[in-house]
C-alpha cells in the first residue's frame, strides 16, 4: 500500500488558464435538465437519502445512490431495498447499479423502473474494492468489451424513457486503460452520460487524479455530456475542470464529506457568484445537528446517530477544536449527548489550507484482484461468474 499526503495540493491550471465562472450553464441528462451540472458522487455508506437531502438543500444537480447490487435487488434483499428507497422529497431519484450478468442487470432496471422507484439509474464500472472486482465487477468489467456492452445495451433497453449513466474509472492499471472504448461504447448503446474517475483501479485513491483523460473522453465522446470526477475540493477545482478539459459537469465525492454546503458554492461560483469564506464552527454545528436528525428521522434514534459518527471527524477536519471532543464525537451515543458535545466547542475559523485535507478514502496503490484469465482477452465473449457477484449492497 503506497502512503499519500494529507494535504491535496492545489490544482495547477494547464498553461497559465486560470478558470472563469462559466455562465449558469445547467446539465441534461437524457429528459432531466439539472439546473447545475453538478452531481454528488454515489459513496457507498455516505449518499443514504439524509446526506442527499442535505447535500441537495444547498445546491442543484443529481444525488446518486450508494451502489446497489442488482443480483441483491432482484433476490428481494431487504437490507438492499431499503438502502435503494428514496425520501418523498427527492427528485429527481437516482439509484446506482453494480453488478456482472446482463440478466441480472436489466432485470434489477425494470424493477426499478417498473415499479416507478427511480428516475435516472448510474451503472458503476468503476468500483476498485475487492469484493466486486474479483467477480469482473465494477472498475473490472470494462476491460472485457462485449460483456460490458452486453450489460450496458441490456440496462438501457429495460430502462426505457429512464436515462442510464456509466461511471467509469480509467482502466485496471496504466498498462490497460479502458474509459475510451468504455464511453466510445457506452455512446453507441444508447446511455445518456459519461463520468470518468481520473484514477486507474489499481490506483486506488493514491496520487492525483489525472484530468488529461477526462479532456480525451471528451474528444471521443461527442453526442452525450461528459462528466468529470476526482479531487475536486473546493469549487474553484469545478471551475478548473470544465475549463481545462472541456467537460460538460462535474462529480463530487469526498470533497462534500463533512461539507454539505460545497453544493450552494459549487452553484455561487457556476453562476459567477462570489463564494462565501469556510464557516466557522459555529456555522458548522447546526448543519451537523441537522445531519443528525434527519439521520435519526430516516433510520431511527440509535443507527441514525451511529451513523453519524463516521461524518463528525469530517465536519470537524482542520478547525482547531481538540482531539478529546473529536474523540467524544466518534462515540457519540445519542441527539442530546451531540448537542451537549458541540455546544461547548469553541467558535474557529478553518486555517488556510484547510479545505484541501483529504477526506474520506486515501489508500491505494493495489494489486487489482479479477477472476483467473480475466485479463487474456479483452474482446473474447467471456461472461463473469454470476454467482461469485456482490450481493453486499453499499458499503
Ligand atoms: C466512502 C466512499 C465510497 C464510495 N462508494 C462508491 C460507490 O458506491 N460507487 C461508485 O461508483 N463510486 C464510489 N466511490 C468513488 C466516488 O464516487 C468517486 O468516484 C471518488 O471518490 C473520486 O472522486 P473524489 O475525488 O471527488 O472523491 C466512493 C468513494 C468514497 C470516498
Amino acid at each position: 500500500m503506497g502512503v499519500v499526503t494529507d494535504l491535496a495540493p492545489a490544482r495547477p491550471t494547464v498553461d497559465g488558464v486560470t478558470a472563469q465562472p462559466l455562465a449558469a450553464p445547467g446539465l441534461a441528462i437524457g429528459p432531466l435538465r439539472l439546473e447545475q451540472p453538478v452531481v454528488l458522487a454515489p459513496m457507498a455508506g455516505v449518499t443514504n437519502a439524509p446526506f442527499r437531502r442535505l447535500c441537495r438543500r444547498f445546491g442543484g444537480g443529481l444525488y446518486v445512490s450508494e451502489m446497489i447490487s442488482a443480483r441483491a435487488l432482484c433476490e428481494g434483499n431487504d437490507k438492499t431495498d431499503g438502502m435503494a428507497a428514496f425520501a418523498p422529497d427527492e427528485s429527481p431519484r437516482s439509484l446506482q447499479l453494480v453488478g456482472v450478468d446482463p440478466a441480472y442487470v436489466s432485470r434489477a432496471v425494470e424493477i426499478l423502473v417498473g415499479e416507478g422507484r427511480v428516475d435516472h439509474v448510474d451503472l458503476n464500472f468503476g468500483c476498485p474494492a475487492r469484493k466486486v472486482t474479483r467477480a469482473g465487477g465494477g472498475g473490472a468489467l470494462p476491460w472485457k468489451r462485449r460483456l460490458y456492452a452486453s450489460i450496458v445495451a441490456a440496462a438501457v433497453r429495460a430502462a426505457g424513457p429512464v436515462p442510464v449513466t456509466v461511471k467509469l474509472r480509467v482502466g485496471i492499471d496504466d498498462e490497460r486503460h479502458t474509459y475510451l472504448d468504455a464511453g466510445r461504447i457506452a455512446e453507441a448503446e444508447g446511455v445518456a452520460a459519461v463520468a470518468l474517475h481520473g484514477r486507474t483501479v489499481a490506483q486506488l485513491y493514491s496520487g492525483q487524479a489525472d484530468w488529461s483523460h477526462i479532456a480525451a473522453l471528451k474528444e471521443a465522446v461527442s453526442s452525450i455530456p461528459v462528466l468529470g470526477n476526482g479531487d475536486i475540493w473546493e469549487a474553484s477545482d469545478a471551475l478548473a475542470m470544465m475549463e481545462i478539459t472541456g467537460c460538460d459537469g462535474v462529480v463530487i465525492g469526498r470533497g462534500c464529506l463533512g461539507r454539505p454546503w460545497l453544493f450552494g458554492e459549487l452553484a455561487a461560483a457556476l453562476g459567477g457568484r462570489p463564494v462565501p469564506p469556510p464557516p466557522t464552527t459555529a456555522e458548522v454545528v447546526p448543519v451537523m445537528v441537522e445531519h443528525a436528525e434527519l439521520l435519526a428521522a430516516w433510520f431511527g434514534p440509535e443507527k441514525g446517530i451511529r451513523e453519524l459518527r463516521k461524518h463528525t471527524g469530517w465536519y470537524l477536519k482542520g478547525y482547531p477544536v481538540g482531539s478529546p471532543v473529536r474523540a467524544a464525537l466518534n462515540q457519540v451515543r445519542s441527539l442530546a449527548e451531540l448537542g451537549d458535545l458541540l455546544g461547548g466547542l469553541p467558535d474557529v475559523a478553518l486555517p488556510p489550507g484547510g479545505l484541501r485535507l483529504a477526506r474520506g478514502h486515501t489508500q491505494g496503490p493495489q494489486q487489482v484482484a479479477v477472476p483467473a484469465g480475466w485479463l487474456d482477452d479483452p474482446w473474447d465473449d467471456a461472461l463473469a461468474d454470476a454467482s461469485a457477484d456482490t450481493t453486499a449492497s453499499g458499503g
